[in-house]
C-alpha cells in the first residue's frame, strides 16, 4: 500500500512550517486563554508528552480519572496550533470545549507566535528544552515514522537540515533561545530540561509543584512518579500514541528510547565536530545543556 503524501515545508514569517500548523492561524492568534490555563511549550521531541502526563497526574481529580483511562493524551491536552487535514480537528476548538480545569494546553510554537491572551492572562507556562543532539535524533526517527511530517531523508541530510533550521517549527536554536530570553522577563514561565527530568524526575516534579502551588502527599507523588515512568507510558495506549494511524510503529515507536546520549549512536566524529563549531555561534551562552548525564 502507498504511504499517504507528506506535507511540504514552507517559510512562514521566517519559520519553517507545514500547513497543519498554519491553516487555523487566525483562530490560534485570537485564542482566549483563561487565567488558570497551563501552557506547555516545547520544540518537538523535547519531552512534551512526558511533562503533559506529569501535569495531568498532578491534577488527576480535576482532570477526571475516567478521561485519563479512556482518551488519548492529545485529546486531553489540546495541541493548540494543530488542524488535522483529514478530520477537521483543531486544537483551538478542543481547548475551547475542554470539560476539565485547569486546562493544560501544549504548543510547539516559537515564543513570538504564542497568542497574546496567554501573556495578558499571566498564564503559567512550562517550557521543556532538550539538548540539541538528542533532540535531533528523536526528531529524525519521528520524521521517519509519521506521515504527518515532511520526508526526513537520510541521517546525513537530516543533520544538515537541523543545523539550517529547515524542520517543522524552525530552528531549534531560535526556539530554545527565544523562550529562554522570555523567561528572564516573564516570571510565570518555568524553564525545564529533559536531562534533569531523566536524572531525577521526583526533584523536577517538586519544582513544578512549587510553580503551580501544589503540595501533593507522599502517596500522590509516588503515584505520579510511577505513572510517568518511561515503561509505564510506553505500555499505556492512552500515552503512547498507538491509537494514531498516521504513525508507523514498525518503523519507530513514539516512545522510542527515552535516554540522554543516544546521539552518540548517530553522530559521526566529523558531524560532532561540525555541530559543536556551529553550536557555539548560535546558542545563547547563558543557556547550558547537558548532552550526557
Ligand atoms: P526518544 O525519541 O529519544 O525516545 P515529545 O513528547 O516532545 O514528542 O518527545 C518525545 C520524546 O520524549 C521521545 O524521545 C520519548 O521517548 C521521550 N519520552 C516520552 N516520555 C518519556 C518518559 N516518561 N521518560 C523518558 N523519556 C520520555
Amino acid at each position: 500500500m502507498d504511504s499517504p503524501p507528506r506535507p511540504k515545508l514552507f517559510d512562514f514569517h521566517g519559520v519553517s512550517m507545514i500547513r497543519h500548523f498554519t491553516d487555523n492561524w487566525e483562530a490560534v492568534q485570537n485564542f482566549q486563554a483563561r487565567p488558570d490555563d497551563i501552557l506547555i511549550g516545547t520544540y518537538p521531541k523535547a519531552g512534551t508528552t512526558w511533562v503533559s502526563h506529569i501535569l495531568e497526574l498532578l491534577y488527576i481529580d480535576e482532570m477526571s480519572p475516567e478521561r485519563l483511562n479512556s482518551l488519548p493524551i492529545d485529546v486531553r491536552v489540546p495541541f493548540l496550533e494543530l488542524q488535522r487535514i483529514d478530520s477537521g480537528y483543531t486544537g483551538t476548538d478542543l481547548a475551547d470545549n475542554l470539560p476539565t480545569s485547569p486546562r493544560v494546553i501544549k504548543t510547539h510554537l516559537p515564543v513570538q507566535f504564542v497568542p497574546n491572551s496567554f501573556w495578558e492572562q499571566n498564564c503559567r507556562m512550562v517550557y521543556v528544552a532538550r539538548n540539541a543532539k538528542d533532540n535531533m535524533v528523536s526528531y529524525f526517527h519521528f520524521g521517519r515514522m509519521t506521515f504527518a511530517q515532511p520526508e526526513p531523508g537520510d541521517w546525513n541530510s537530516y543533520f544538515e537540515k537541523f543545523l539550517a533550521g529547515k524542520l517543522v517549527f524552525g530552528s531549534w536554536y531560535d526556539h530554545v533561545n527565544g523562550w529562554w530570553k522570555k523567561k528572564q522577563a516573564y516570571s510565570n514561565l518555568h524553564y525545564m530540561f529533559y536531562e534533569d527530568l531523566v536524572e531525577d524526575t521526583g526533584r523536577e516534579i517538586d519544582k513544578l509543584c512549587s510553580l503551580l502551588g501544589l503540595s501533593p502527599s507522599a502517596e500522590e507523588k509516588t503515584r505520579v512518579l510511577n505513572g510517568v515512568k518511561f515503561d509505564n507510558m510506553k505500555n499505556n495506549a492512552m500515552t503512547n500514541y498507538s491509537t494514531y494511524s498516521h504513525m508507523d510503529f514498525k518503523i519507530s515507536p513514539f516512545m522510542r528510547k527515552g535516554k540522554v546520549g543516544d546521539w552518540k549512536n548517530h553522530f559521526t566524529v566529523a558531524q560532532n565536530e561540525e555541530f559543536d563549531e556551529d553550536y557555539k555561534k548560535k546558542i545563547d551562552p547563558t543557556l547550558q545543556f547537558r548532552t550526557e548525564i
